[in-house]
């Protein structure tokens, strides 16, 4: 079968970074290329001249025979080339039928809308892709898998041929990711061509026809998934082999950090009791919804609880505002890291010492040359921020360096009690493994971590214990030998 798109030698330079540096790929119709590589190997930068929303240096893009220097954003859709992007692009205003039904309806008639017709393009186009949505919801107050489904449906209502997702599970809970492969596959059976990006290795063993491995820009090679397992791929991506260690358990009788008696609040959550000691990674668990996030949130001060008490170093506490959880030595890293501080024109060294200020100034409030680039620095190179000067504008790093940024910063402040929401979502396998190694540091020093996750790995391996919730209650504690992947996905899928 002829190529449906072939990229030869694409080359493309940001100041001091190669971001792509002679990379070919090719892609067939229907079929579903997976495209694995460290945070910052240029996955999102091939995407994007694809797609047309960045001019390679050099290069060329060939699309059915026909050969281009660069696309532009509105010649690939014509080509049909679309892109499922992170925010999705969506009309959060309009109804899930409107949404989807935008741009065949706007091109069928410009002056005059016809929405029922607009109905059944979007009820054909999901019966296609096997998924039902409410078409007359208001799309902003559905769920951001149903957003994401949408937006996939939209792409289809014009003339797709090939469709780019650059990380779409990140940000999508652990029940939607099957129902988005799925739908990659019935897309492959129409022969729709994917070229798909993601993290999570696992899942690229569902769904890839074909992987292509990039790293620092150039391209490793391509793999049969038969070729390959999860650990020969993560080898080919960051050369190295990944060890991980599990957590040892932490003694009952281990100093207790926080203590939550009972605490409860209207429709979230109800009668939570735990103990977190020093030493202690304690494991939440559990699907959007169960309320594992609200508890968070009210640990720091963001979502008030109507009941029950919340003790600190045993002293009863109140905690109404996030400048309060901070006094006491609570810091969360919501899982909502883009809006929760980053600086985006700021340098990296300053991104990450803001959090440090305080300590790190004089009395006269003067900070000493060097201080702060001395303490960036060596989170820098900690949890491996990839780029080629710590005095780089944030904004110029890529989508999993500006994640690890914000994780830098809070970790930089050492707290007493950290609680941590999805904190690897987004981030590579090699610099996943240096996070957990970094929260085990912490705990050994006789912090507290709240870690919430939804990978169960990333829970069997980093806890020393972790709860299960479930409709705003804890169902479940798992400890010791019960302490696997396995164990707490059985019981998260059970329990609902
Ligand atoms: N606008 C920009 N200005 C300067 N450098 C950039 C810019 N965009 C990307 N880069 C650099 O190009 C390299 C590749 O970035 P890219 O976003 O393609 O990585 P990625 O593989 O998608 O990573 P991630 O897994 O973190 O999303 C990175 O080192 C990044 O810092
Ligand atoms: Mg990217």
């Amino acid at each position: 079968m002829p190529d449906l798109l072939r990229v030869e030698g694409l080359s493309k330079r940001y100041i001091a970074t190669q971001a792509l540096d002679a990379v070919d790929i090719a892609v067939k119709p229907g079929e579903v290329v997976c495209i694995a590589g460290a945070n910052g190997s240029g996955k999102s930068t091939l995407m994007k001249c694809i797609c047309g929303a960045e001019s390679p240096d050099s290069g060329r893009i060939i699309w059915l025979g026909k050969s281009y220097r660069r696309m532009n954003p509105a010649q690939a859709m014509r080509l049909g080339i679309q892109i499922i992007y992170q925010d999705l692009s969506i009309f959060p205003d309009l109804s899930v039928a409107e949404n989807i039904a935008f741009h065949a309806i706007q091109a069928h008639s410009p002056l005059w809308v016809d929405w029922s017709a607009g109905e059944r393009i979007a009820e054909e186009v999901l019966t296609s892709l096997g998924a039902r949505l409410p078409l007359d919801a208001r799309l902003g107050d559905l769920s951001f898998g149903a957003r994401q489904t949408a937006a996939i449906a939209r792409a289809l209502t014009q003339d797709c041929r090939l469709l780019v997702m650059d990380e779409p599970t990140s940000a999508l809970p652990a029940a939607d990711v099957e129902r988005l492969l799925a739908m990659v596959q019935r897309l492959r059976q129409r022969g729709i061509a994917v070229l798909f990006v993601s993290h999570k290795l696992d899942e690229l063993f569902e769904i890839a026809d074909r992987f292509c491995v990039l790293r620092d820009g150039r391209k490793v090679g391509e793999y049969a998934p038969a070729e390959l397992d999860v650990k020969q791929l993560t080898f080919l991506m960051t050369g190295a082999e990944i060890h991980s260690d599990r957590t040892a358990p932490v003694p009952d009788t281990a100093p207790v950090l926080l203590e939550v008696n009972r605490l409860s609040r209207g429709g979230q959550y109800r009668d939570i009791s735990f103990r977190l000691r020093a030493g202690e990674v304690l494991g939440l668990a559990g699907l959007t919804g169960s309320g594992r996030t609200e508890v968070a949130l009210s640990l720091f001060g963001l979502n008030p609880p109507d009941g029950g008490l919340i003790l600190v170093d045993g002293r009863e506490t109140r905690i109404t505002s996030p400048r309060d959880a901070v006094a006491a030595g609570i810091v969360l890293v919501s899982e909502d890291r883009a809006s929760q501080g980053i600086f985006p024109r700021k340098s990296i060294t300053m991104n990450i010492a803001s959090s440090v200020y305080r300590r790190i100034q004089s009395a006269l409030g003067l900070i000493a040359p060097g201080v702060e680039r001395d303490i960036a620095g060596s989170w820098i190179d900690r949890v491996r921020v990839k780029t080629a000067s710590s005095e780089a504008p944030a904004q110029s790093l890529s989508g999993g360096n500006q994640q690890k940024v914000v994780l830098a910063k809070w970790l930089a402040t050492e707290p007493k009690i950290l609680i941590l929401d999805n904190p690897t979502a987004g981030i590579d396998v090699g610099s996943k493994a240096e996070i957990h190694e970094i929260v085990r540091d912490l705990a050994g020093q006789g912090h507290g971590v709240i870690l919430i996750s939804d990978e169960f790995e990333e829970l069997a391996l980093s806890c020393t214990r972790a709860l299960v919730m479930q409709r705003g209650r804890i169902v479940h504690e798992s400890r010791g030998e019960d302490l696997t992947a396995q164990r707490l996905s059985e019981v998260v899928r059970q329990t609902d």
